[in-house]
């Protein structure tokens, strides 16, 4: 991800290819649309996210997109996930007595059709008001095809009114070849692979490092041994980063070489997010990419591109560039890394399914650049973190603030991040502890990062030997049961201290929940601190702990509809972070 180093060299040599294209007077560098340099004059960076605009009458927004963003010729069933919201912001106007202000008796159901040409798919009745309800159809009218379906979607209020909407369904053939086929769900976010000689889908849950390593040494070090491929893997991490070219430079990969790391990858067990090295003065190689290694087992998902948003690239480039890989291959989705806190995120999304946000507060002064000499705010300056505070909340904000643009644009993302695991350098005093590691990667699971890919490896011994300790909790399959197949409850109401960070994911057929608490506070709580579950949630006992030692009492009457309040007595350490299996009534 963001390549920190090579993006302070563009930054430094000023060849950050940002001449006036936005609101930059000629020859002044931007990073996130901001002039940096001490010569340069602030403006105003421009690129905000446009909000709409606020109806005082109540909107109907039916929204329907696919749940998974392929099927394939093995899948017999799929689903619409349709949105029937009352909005002040988006949709169309709606009487305001089936507004339902709250779940009173005003509101009403809507009749749903689904369509494709003609003939209808399923038909369904949702509660006006309601999001993310799920219909499910049978495949076996829609034949495999590379083209899209495009499905129509009605829904008729009870007076008769009628709104539509469209989207895109991909039930595309089973390849041919050996691929690795993946795919994003809408519902929960997780990426779902199939291999080849499978018909059946796996949730996967990404746990591990981008490679300054890979960047930087492929001829030092991976080009040595294809064992350095078993270590990595043996650390437990379950995909694996690798920039091509590297220390080639533009040249095209050497695909001989390469093939035996590809090949004992597959044999490991291990996939590659592969870093396509798109961008926009060269497409030719990352079309090459994509065309030389989409029939590979060990590709899991491609690697777009690098902050195009802090470098400040064409707007139309990165959807561009992922139209053209999806027309090479369908079959996996595309990852890139957003740096700027806000500039152009509409634009810049474009470039793939999941964004990953590279938000790095540790041990860097976000109110004065130590690199450039200025200060840094929302219209000047870079300090390597965009507009973040110098606290853990960076990392949840920024995921909490993309998910709301997410479900405004009503697009089909998901978002990942990437902890920081590196210091010592540029704006960047220290590396993070330990302590600061696990706390910055499960916050950002907290508020529904469906992925970790750290910045950057090697690290420290210290956060090495933690991180391979956390890649055993975060690769389990019983932690993708959790993070990727159930709803998320964030931010639970949390007693004794503040900044407090706790949330749930409730399987609700295996009577079963994961709980994470995260203390945000460097010092001690000594009060007692205690957890409330969400109302209807009864635990019975901590069945399993996954990480810490937090000592949690549960309390809560069986028949009561509140939930159950665990409790901490001794309170929490500093950075102490718990995360456990909870047994429900
Ligand atoms: C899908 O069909 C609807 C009409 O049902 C139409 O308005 C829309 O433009 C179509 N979308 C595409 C991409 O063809
Ligand atoms: C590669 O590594 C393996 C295992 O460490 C070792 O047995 C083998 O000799 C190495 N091969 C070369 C060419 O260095
Ligand atoms: C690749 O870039 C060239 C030159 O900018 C452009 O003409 C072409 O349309 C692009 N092709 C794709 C598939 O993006
Ligand atoms: C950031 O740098 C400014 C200017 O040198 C200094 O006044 C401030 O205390 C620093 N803040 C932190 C958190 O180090
Ligand atoms: C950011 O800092 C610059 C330089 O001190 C100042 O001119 C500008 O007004 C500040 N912008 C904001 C939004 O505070
Ligand atoms: C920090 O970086 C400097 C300069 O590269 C290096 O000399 C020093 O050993 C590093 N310190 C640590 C703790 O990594």
């Amino acid at each position: 991800m963001w390549s920190l180093l090579s993006s302070v060299w563009l930054l430094a040599a000023g060849i950050s290819g940002a001449t006036a294209q936005f609101n930059n007077p000629e020859g002044v560098d931007i990073w996130c649309g901001k002039a940096y340099r001490a010569k340069d004059a602030p403006f105003s960076p421009g690129g905000g996210f446009e909000e709409p605009t606020y109806s005082a009458a109540p909107l109907l927004r039916l929204l329907a997109k696919p749940r998974m963003t392929i099927y394939v010729a093995s899948d017999s069933k799929a689903s619409l996930l349709v949105d029937a919201g009352i909005s002040h912001l988006l949709g169309e106007p709606i009487a305001s007595k089936y507004a339902g202000e709250s779940k009173g008796s005003f509101a009403s159901e809507a009749k749903v059709v689904i369509k494709s040409g003609n003939s209808i798919l399923a038909t369904s009745a949702v509660q006006v008001g309601s999001t993310g309800n799920e219909i499910a159809f049978s495949l076996r009218s829609l034949a495999a095809s590379t083209a899209p379906y495009n499905l129509t979607v009605t829904a008729k209020l009870v007076n008769g009114a009628v709104y539509t909407t469209s989207t895109a369904l991909y039930h595309l053939p089973k390849p041919e070849d050996s691929r690795t086929v993946s795919r994003i769900d809408n519902l929960y976010g997780g990426l779902w692979y199939q291999r080849s000689t499978e018909t059946k889908w796996t949730p996967f849950f990404p746990y591990t490092y981008y490679g300054k390593f890979f960047l930087l040494q492929w001829t030092l070090y991976w080009n040595s041994n294809v064992s350095t491929l078993d270590e990595f893997a043996a650390m437990g991490y379950n995909l694996i980063h690798i920039v091509p070219t590297g220390s080639l430079g533009e040249s095209p990969f050497p695909w001989d070489e390469f093939q035996p790391y590809l090949d004992r990858a597959s044999e490991l067990g291990i996939f590659f997010q592969y870093d396509v090295i798109y961008t926009p003065t060269n497409n030719a190689t990352m079309l090459d990419q994509v065309t030389q290694l989409r029939s590979h087992p060990s590709i899991l998902l491609w690697y777009q591109s690098d902050e195009p948003d802090g470098k400040s690239w064409p707007l139309s480039a990165n959807g561009l560039a992922r139209q053209a890989m999806w027309d090479l291959d369908p079959y996996h989705p595309s990852s890139l890394a957003l740096n700027c806190y806000d500039f152009y995120y509409a634009e810049y999304g474009q470039g793939g399914e999941v964004i990953i946000s590279d938000v790095y507060p540790i041990s860097t002064n976000t109110s004065w650049s130590t690199v450039y000499e200025t200060p840094c705010n929302a219209t000047y300056g870079c300090c390597g973190c965009d507009d973040c505070h110098g606290a853990f909340e960076d990392i949840s904000e920024r995921i909490d603030e993309n998910e709301r643009r997410d479900g405004l644009l009503g697009w089909q993302k998901t978002q990942w991040a990437a902890p920081q695991a590196f210091g010592n350098e540029t704006f960047w005093t220290r590396y993070p502890t330990a302590a600061e590691e696990v706390v910055m990667a499960l916050l950002a699971v907290n508020h529904g990062a469906k992925g970790l890919v750290a910045w950057d490896f090697p690290t420290t011994g210290e956060l090495s030997g933690i991180t391979e300790k956390l890649a055993a909790v975060m690769t389990s399959s019983k932690i993708a049961s959790f993070l990727l197949e159930q709803p998320l409850t964030q931010t639970l109401t949390v007693t004794g201290g503040s900044r407090v960070d706790a949330s749930l994911w409730v399987d609700a057929d295996a009577n079963e929940a994961l709980l994470t608490v995260i203390n945000l506070n460097y010092g001690d709580i000594a009060a007692a601190v205690q957890v409330a579950l969400p109302s209807g949630i009864q635990a019975t006992a901590v069945k399993d702990v996954l990480w810490g030692d937090v000592n949690w009492a549960l309390s809560g009457q069986r028949w009561s509809s509140k939930g159950s309040v665990l409790t901490s007595s001794s309170g929490l350490l500093g950075l102490q972070v718990s995360m456990v299996v909870l047994k429900l009534h």
